[in-house]
């Protein structure tokens, strides 16, 4: 390695570790429910975005083992190539008809579809209005895209109206948000953003990485939640990793959008398919979230007595609305304090620290699932209680 460049990796190095702000891999060796074993201790997660506990649900593994024998661990090549199989397609009609939407497109994460849908649709000429609180991967893709992008005040619709008033020399617009944020757990105003668009014809694009199969009657996701048709949001995205408790992503919307993406977005043309045994899985997840509404009750009833626990301990849970739950710290290293002490109670919450929140904003983020049961939460809400209350 040249000499400049490991200088450049000491002091880089050396100057995150000062601020509190150097991350390391933790390893889990084994999941059993909610409880983990992360470096031989047997821990209680509540990190993980597998809010329905499907990861684990038996069924997708008795699916995913059985398309093992059929379709083999990899597809061997990009989509394009030869690497298209029917259950990629298979389960696009079933992302489609769950969304309400004409059809949908794979990607291989939430991070490819971003940096590739954004990218593809927008360009040179074009505006960009993004939730200051979006995801890093929507942020990624509206760099790619060389379009103009301004970032508006979080959920804030009046500077979203104003934005749109002074920047009218633009060929498309396209206005971007997350469903459920991230960091936050709180919902999007996506009503208000619809009519705005629509009265400036702007596209609104959708990351729904966090809502597909939590909100909504049938856990459609954040459209559903308030009512939407799949007309008013063009642009849907949602991640298959997280409550559907597989890996992929997937973009919903009409079928010219998925003709021109499968030609256009660099990251669903260069790089190979997902493995069509884990697209048999991820159908499969599908059903479940439609004909088991008792996983998402449980969830939701987690939610709340996890939250009013919180509180109880005086707590501030920040605007949440969702499963995501944080526990505003402020500074970095005091949260990461927090989160070692709270491991040696046996309770797993990730602190989140800058670049991933602002700066002064670090947080725990806790996450409640439908595998944890209420005895998990107390012991959760008693461990917390010892080390913040
Ligand atoms: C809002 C949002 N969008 C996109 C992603 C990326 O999805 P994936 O993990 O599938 O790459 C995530 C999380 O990872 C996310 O929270």
């Amino acid at each position: 390695m040249s000499t400049k460049l490991q200088e450049y990796l000491k002091n880089e190095t050396a100057l995150l570790k000062e601020e509190g702000l150097f991350r390391e891999l933790k390893t889990i060796r084994e999941r059993k429910g909610a409880w983990v074993d992360l470096q031989g201790r047997k821990v209680l997660d509540l990190s993980s975005n597998d809010y329905l506990g499907l990861a684990l649900d038996p069924q997708l593994a008795e699916a995913f083992q059985q398309a093992l024998e059929m379709c083999g661990t990899g597809s061997g090549a990009s989509r394009l190539i030869s690497g298209n199989m029917s259950p990629h397609e298979e389960l696009e009609s079933a992302i489609a008809n769950f969304k309400g939407a004409e059809s949908a497109l794979l990607f291989n994460s939430g991070y490819h579809a971003n940096t590739g849908a954004i990218p593809a649709l927008f360009g040179k000429g074009d505006l960009i209005l993004s939730d200051e609180l979006n995801h890093a991967s929507i942020i990624d893709g509206c760099r790619l895209s060389k379009a103009r992008v301004v970032k508006y005040p979080h959920k804030d619709c009046t500077a979203l109206r104003k934005l749109l008033h002074e920047n009218r020399d633009f060929e498309k617009i396209g206005i971007i948000t997350d469903g459920v944020f991230s960091m936050d757990g709180d919902v999007a105003p996506l009503p208000e953003i619809v009519e705005i668009a629509s009265e400036f014809d702007a596209a609104v694009m959708v990351d729904d990485a966090h809502g597909v199969g939590i909100l909504g009657a049938t856990g459609r996701g954040t459209l559903e939640h308030f009512g939407l048709s799949s007309e008013s949001v063009p642009i849907q995205m949602g991640t298959l990793g997280k409550a559907l408790g597989c890996f992929g992503a997937y973009v919903a919307g009409e079928e010219k959008l998925r003709q021109f993406l499968i030609n256009k977005a660099r990251s669903f043309i260069f790089t190979t398919a997902l493995p069509p045994a884990l697209a048999v899985a991820v159908k499969q997840a599908i059903e479940i979230v439609q004909n088991e509404p008792s996983l998402r009750e449980r969830l939701w009833e987690n939610v709340r007595f996890f939250k009013e626990g919180l509180k109880d301990i005086g707590l501030d849970t920040m605007q949440s609305e969702t499963a995501i739950i944080p526990i505003l710290i402020g500074d970095a290293s005091q949260t990461m304090e927090i989160h070692r002490e709270l491991l040696k109670e046996g309770v797993f919450i990730q602190g989140v620290r800058p670049p991933t929140v602002p700066k002064g904003k670090s947080r725990l983020r806790a996450t409640v699932s439908a595998a944890h049961t209420r005895e998990d939460l107390e012991f959760a809400l008693g461990a917390i209680a010892k080390v913040l209350g």
